[in-house]
């Protein structure tokens, strides 16, 4: 983003962000598209063969998935709701890794009508029900292993997946049993991979590196048992600065990640695959909000603006802090905390934050917002959820 004559500009092909205010009616998230296919480019070319299943919760928008799918993306989903906007938008069943704690019956029998790509198993009894499924419809799954290797990847802890007292994946102690069971459903059940997924805004990978090395040692093991094992798949959570725009530096830090990856699991001889999110579509997208009052206390002054934490719950629930741009550049600066009209104190996008200093009508961008913006938005109020807008 840049100013450009005193207003915000977007994207690659700097796009006017006060051009799409001219109608405004409430909150609207902005995605780039140009950003999000340059961003799958650098991605696909650092991980060289790996192929890329974008985890859709981070941004279901179907222009977005059309657009990811003619990239060449596959989708990893975790819903039955996941699943059928996936094939929607361009996706196939081929293209698709069904993650995800809490698949029901009905999920796990649609998935198999369909002869989902992959199906990442998270617990023993997901492993049998899959099992016992297939076997009453005549059909094989496709089963990954999601293996929790007890992993710090130093994260907020509400993103944190891979530790011993998450509930995802499952501990390297239950492969015995994990065998045991796919010998018994043999006919119903083929083991086709390991999966790993350690946590979300991953920015350092020592951890994931030991996390690596402890998963190759299970996988070597089990390919010994299983031939038709051929797939490592190392999840998503390479993350993003939310405090400054440096793309070379994320750049540079993918590379990082990518070698560390590709030189780990070289070794194996497999399919490899990746599941990122944010990565992809972090910094593709904005909110755009319009302030309606300027409150001063004795102790405060208030920015309120018209969305909310039902539109973007990040910093509420994270303490998330997105840069809040203004539309029209402002020479002056001011300390304000930026809320919504939601009725609790958790709705804020900003605390004691230096900004421009801006009045009643004036329109801010709360930037990065392209990943878990619009997926976690509720109508919660009943307030209207926000529009959505590509470009
Ligand atoms: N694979 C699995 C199995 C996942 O659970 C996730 C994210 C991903 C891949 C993609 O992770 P990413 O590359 O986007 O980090 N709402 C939180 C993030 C939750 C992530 C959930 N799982 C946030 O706004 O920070």
């Amino acid at each position: 983003m840049e100013y450009i004559n005193n207003e915000l500009h977007l994207g690659p092909k700097k796009k006017n962000l006060k051009s799409l205010t001219a109608n405004y009616m409430r909150p609207i998230y902005v995605y780039d598209l140009d950003f999000i296919r340059m961003r799958f480019a650098a991605m696909s070319q650092a991980l060289k063969n790996v192929r890329i299943f974008y985890a859709m919760k981070a941004n279901p928008n179907p222009e977005v998935l059309r657009c990811l799918k003619e990239a060449g993306s596959g989708a990893d989903v975790v819903s039955l709701g996941e699943i059928k906007r996936a094939l929607e938008n361009g996706f196939s069943p081929a293209d698709i890794v069904y993650s995800g704690v809490g698949k029901t019956r009905h999920e796990i029998t649609e998935a198999l009508k369909l002869d989902i790509y992959q199906i990442n198993v998270e617990s023993l009894p997901e492993l049998e029900r899959i099992g016992q499924i297939a076997k009453e419809m005549g059909k094989k799954a496709a089963i990954a292993l999601r293996l929790n290797p007890d992993i710090d990847i130093k994260t907020h802890p509400y993103i944190a997946t891979g530790l011993r007292d998450n509930k995802f994946g499952m501990e390297l102690s239950l492969v015995p049993e994990l065998i045991r069971c796919l010998k018994s459903y043999a006919g119903s059940l083929e083991l086709v991979g390991v999966s790993l997924h350690l946590g979300s805004q991953m920015l350092e990978f020592e951890g994931y590196k030991e996390a690596l090395e402890r998963l190759k040692k299970v996988f070597i093991a089990l390919q010994k048992e299983f031939s038709s094992l051929q797939r490592f798949d190392f999840g998503g959570g390479l993350g993003i600065y939310y405090d400054r725009l440096d793309l070379a530096k994320e750049e540079a830090i993918l590379k990082e990640y990518a070698e560390i990856t590709l030189s780990s699991l070289q070794e194996l001889n497999c399919d490899l695959q990746s599941e990122p999110g944010r990565w992809l579509l972090g910094h593709a997208g904005v909110l755009l909000t319009q302030v309606q009052y300027v409150k001063k206390t004795s102790e405060k002054t208030f920015v309120i603006v018209d969305a909310g934490m039902n539109h973007l719950i990040r910093p509420s629930l994270y303490e998330a802090e997105h840069l809040i741009l203004p539309l029209d550049k402002k020479s002056e600066e001011g300390v304000f905390d930026i809320v919504g009209p939601i009725c609790e104190s958790s709705d804020f996008f900003a605390k004691d934050r230096k900004i421009a200093k801006v009045k009643e009508g004036d329109f801010l961008a709360v930037m990065d917002a392209g990943a878990y913006g619009y997926s976690m938005a509720s109508s919660y109020n009943l307030q209207e959820l926000p529009l959505e807008i590509c470009i």
